[in-house]
């Protein structure tokens, strides 16, 4: 018969895997706490429009890239692509928001993209978000960015490169947005891809990040937006700039760097890593003080930014395995039963460890337990079992084994 096959783009994470996940959960749990956040799950589920109406039905994600499909009553429902749109609206939907307080979440789990699969690249794959509204001020930018770099080191990776960039606001990019269709208008436009034939006009700037090679070529000496920024933006982005380098975090400025995202204004950066192939990016992200009025919430600035934890994982090599307390070799299959309550009461004593369910030979229960790491291998035969004894092998240490009291033993732990 023919096999049952996992969809493509989608992955098993086995146990030697899963551990780095949950090590970067924890990691992220023990970190974000530290500045306030707490932690807020949304469903995986959520109506089309959501998205279309914050990422911007011009970008790739929305376009080309999501999971959508009508339900039973034909409504268009979509697998989030990202968890922003999401947290937003669950914020809005919660009524919690008054004006001066900030909030801080973090969400963590899975995210759907209809992209082309490659290493780093998955149609399923997991984010670490971080989102913080009611504070426009360019001080909740730096904490991010603060944050996202202790976070980075506390899973030990301090060899990436932070890209930091303005995008402006309402005021002042529209006379960007002219200077780069002015721009686009000086090329031939059939050189440029289709998606950017048609985006020249009605997204000027989604032009800059299309992954096409000729168009890339093409816009390398387009205007900078760096070069627009009003007042009050510059004054932003230069406070935003003062805070990293009094914290001696590292940064290139990058005035291409406009994200994939429409939702961006002011502040955004993008950390990226030259040791994980062509999908360099493990985080980016920004600040977005539009998108909670355009979802029909009322004012309230909001900045944020996700981790990819895919990336982040081939970065963190091979995970040292926890080594158990214990094995318990049966050598006996008489001992069968008594071994495994006796396993199940050194666990209720918070020792990990397991048993060979099945028993064995002597030598084959010893390389098991070799196999296992345990510090101690625990030794249950016929005479054990007869004598309420267990005999403790001493993986560690120059000692010799000993065989004590089953109850005594298990006191003394
Ligand atoms: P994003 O740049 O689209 O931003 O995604 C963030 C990270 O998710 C990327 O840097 C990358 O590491 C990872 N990622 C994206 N797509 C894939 C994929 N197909 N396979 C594996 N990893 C992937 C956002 O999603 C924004 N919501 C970030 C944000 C939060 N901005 C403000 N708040």
């Amino acid at each position: 018969m023919a096999k049952i096959q996992k969809i493509k783009g989608f992955v098993d994470l086995f146990p030697d895997e899963a551990a780095k996940y949950t090590f970067m959960e924890s990691a992220a749990r023990g970190t974000f706490s530290r500045y306030g956040f707490g932690e807020l799950r949304t469903p995986v589920l959520e109506k089309t429009e959501l998205f279309a109406k914050s990422i911007g039905e011009d970008t790739d994600v929305v376009g080309k890239e999501m999971f959508t499909f009508p339900d039973r009553k034909d409504r268009s429902l979509t697998m989030r692509p990202e968890a922003t749109a999401g947290v937003v609206r669950a914020f809005i939907e919660s009524k919690t928001h008054q004006p001066g307080k900030v909030s801080k979440f973090f969400t963590i789990g899975p995210m759907f993209r209809y992209e082309r699969p490659q290493k780093g690249r998955q149609r399923q794959f997991h984010q670490i978000n971080a989102e913080i509204f009611g504070a426009p001020e360019p001080q909740a930018d730096g904490e991010l960015i603060l944050m996202l770099r202790s976070f980075l080191n506390r899973l030990g990776l301090t060899k990436l490169t932070i890209e930091l960039n303005s995008l402006g606001c309402h005021k002042c990019r529209p006379s960007y947005k002219q200077a780069l269709i002015d721009f686009y208008k000086s090329k031939d436009k059939a050189l440029f891809c289709e998606d950017c034939q048609r985006r020249m006009e009605t997204n000027p700037l989604r032009v800059l990040d299309c992954k096409v090679p000729a168009c890339k070529e093409l816009v390398a000496d387009a205007p900078v937006i760096t070069d627009h920024l009003c007042d009050e933006c510059e004054t932003h982005f230069s406070d935003v700039k003062t805070i990293l380098n009094g914290a001696g975090a590292a940064y290139e400025l990058n005035p291409r760097l406009v994200r994939g995202l429409d939702y961006y204004v002011r502040t955004c950066f993008e950390v990226s890593s030259n040791d994980i192939g062509s999908q360099t990016a493990v985080a980016g992200g920004g600040r977005y003080d539009g998108l909670i009025r355009n979802l029909g919430g009322g004012d309230c600035a909001a900045t944020g930014f996700a981790c990819g934890m895919e990336r982040l994982a081939l970065l963190l090599g091979e995970m040292e395995p926890a080594r158990p307390d214990f094995y318990l070799a049966v050598v006996d299959k008489d001992a069968a039963n008594a071994a495994m309550l006796f396993a199940q009461q050194l666990r209720d004593k918070g020792l990990t460890g397991e048993t060979g369910f099945a028993g064995g030979s002597m030598k084959s229960r010893m390389r098991a337990a070799n196999k296992s790491g345990a510090k101690v291998c625990l030794i249950m035969g016929g005479d054990e079992l007869q004598n309420e004894t267990i005999t403790v092998k001493y993986m560690d240490e120059e000692r010799d084994q000993e065989t004590l009291d089953r109850k005594l033993y298990l006191a003394s732990l």
